[in-house]
């Protein structure tokens, strides 16, 4: 359905544009979707507002990951409700990977009547045509689709950032990592056309985007034809612009030697590696179905950094996997301190409905659980400081991304990205923001770094992060 009869729809009902308000949890990839979703309704005529009270349409992206995430949703959903009875014409929506869930969708309409709508991942296409029903009378309306359809490519899209862009190549995944719910609530791994995603960069580009996350469950299984992603990788960084390109999720199973070489090559590449781990331990890695074992890993995270001396790794741990015994654990923690991690997302292991490792038995208490998450913070925290003290004093090229707060002196405290995704906070103008600068870091004491700016543009960077010579 085009969104031209919804528009007239809400034109009939409403006097002025309608204000929706689109609140994502999770992943990147629903961050994207929903950019998506706000691109449809900006179509459809909607405005945003940045709170649920002035809206007239709620839209809850969720999350489905570990039962945390759930729950917050749920509570989220739940306290809705007094504004639903004062304003019964407001629209709530609940979209995303929870609906997704066997028996989810039903639970939710269940649990709160008052919500309208209820949509899973598959169905988000038709979000014009659900909306115009629920806006032409029909209560409770449920759309999950149990098969993904083919890639929808013109959804319009409204993005967050005018600076900072979700590129998807591929959705769904087809890992099946025993833990997780992903390929459930996502279905079967398809990659975008490989001319359309280098097209959608090269807009961006053009745009003058500066950093730009390709995205995908497991990037490195991105495929089109004989075309893969390290090729995808090569052909955006041959596109003319001054832009940072980024990916996530690269599964170590598939990191290849060809796509460390090629990120060793690509000017535009960040210095940067998501490569989750999840464990250190082989047992624990072939119960969790990774399909490569901590000697692989390690091989490959050696070859990346002696490809790239200048590259921060990033990863994701799950403590309490289980079974997990004491020795097991401490393999993890002996392989944190062999990579020197940049930063982790550590998390405690949630058993989801439907995955395999939510049959097996889980002995460990959660107490145990969360004194293993704390030590293996605490390890990282210590990791992460000592390697960012190799900054001090060095000039980084960042990306300024936003105003924390404005200081006494009227200067606004920015935030900014360095290449290894780290973060730097110096006092500067606000009107820096979107843009690269040059950086001297000032202070190593905590994960965010202080630094002052430079200016020094135009001049030569060479070396770690674009260190100075
Ligand atoms: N596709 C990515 C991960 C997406 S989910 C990859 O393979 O790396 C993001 C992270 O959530 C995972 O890396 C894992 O560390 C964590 N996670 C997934 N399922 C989980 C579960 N059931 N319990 C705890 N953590 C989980
Ligand atoms: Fe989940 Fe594994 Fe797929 Fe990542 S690769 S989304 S952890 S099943
Ligand atoms: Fe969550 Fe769905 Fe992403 S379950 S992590 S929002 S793919």
């Amino acid at each position: 359905m085009e969104s031209s009869a919804l528009k007239n729809l809400l034109g009939q009902l409403f006097s002025r544009p309608p204000r929706a308000f689109v609140r994502t949890y999770g992943c990147q990839g629903n961050l994207s979707d929903s950019e998506r979703i706000k691109g449809i309704l900006a179509a459809a005529g909607f405005d945003f507002c940045t709170c649920t009270e002035e809206a007239d349409l709620i839209i809850m992206n969720t999350c489905a990951i570990r039962e945390h995430a759930q729950e917050r949703v749920f509570g989220n959903i739940g306290a809705l409700k007094p504004l639903k009875e004062q304003r019964r014409e407001m629209k709530i929506a609940v979209c995303g990977c929870m609906p997704q869930q066997g028996g989810v969708g039903e639970k939710i309409q269940r649990r709160f009547p008052f919500v309208d709508l209820v949509f899973g991942t598959h169905a988000l296409p038709q979000l014009p045509q659900m909306l115009f029903e629920i806006y032409s009378g029909t209560k409770h309306l449920r759309r999950v689709e149990d098969e993904e359809g083919t890639i929808s490519e013109n959804l319009p899209i409204k993005r967050d950032s005018s600076f900072k862009a979700w590129l998807p190549i591929s959705y769904g995944c087809d890992n099946f990592c025993s833990y997780c719910v992903v390929p459930y609530v996502r279905g079967r791994e398809r990659s975008r056309a490989f001319d359309v995603v280098v097209k959608e960069a090269r807009e961006l580009a053009a745009q003058g985007y500066k950093d730009i996350t390709l995205l995908g469950q497991n990037v490195n299984s991105y495929r089109d034809g004989n075309k893969n992603f390290p090729k995808l990788v090569k052909e955006i960084d041959s596109i003319e612009g001054d832009f940072r390109i980024r990916f996530m999720t690269s599964h170590p199973k598939d990191c290849s030697e060809e796509l460390l070489r090629t990120m060793a090559q690509c000017r535009k590449a960040a210095r940067h590696l998501h490569l989750p781990v999840q464990s250190g331990n082989d047992e624990i890695l072939s119960a969790m179905n990774r399909k490569y074992t901590r000697s692989q890993y390690l091989e490959t995270v050696n070859l990346a950094k002696s490809l790239m001396p200048d590259l921060t790794i990033t990863s994701d741990i799950i403590v309490g996997f289980p079974g997990e015994s004491e020795a097991q654990f401490r393999d993890t923690l002996d392989l944190v301190r062999q990579v020197e991690y940049g930063s982790l997302f550590t998390f405690i292991y949630s058993p989801r409905d439907g995955t395999a490792a939510a049959a097996l038995p889980d002995p460990v208490s959660r107490q145990e659980k969360v004194a293993r998450l704390q030590e293996l913070c605490s390890l990282q925290e210590s990791i992460a400081l000592r390697r960012i003290s190799r900054y001090q004093g060095k000039v980084l090229r960042v990306l300024a991304e936003e105003v924390r707060e404005f200081l006494p002196d009227g200067q606004a405290l920015i935030s900014a990205r360095m290449e290894s995704n780290g973060v730097v906070e110096f006092a500067g103008d606000e009107g820096f923001v979107g843009q690269f600068l040059d950086v001297e870091i000032t202070d190593t004491n905590r994960l965010i770094l202080k630094g002052k700016f430079c200016e020094c543009h135009g001049r030569k960077i060479t070396g770690i992060e674009g260190v100075t010579a």
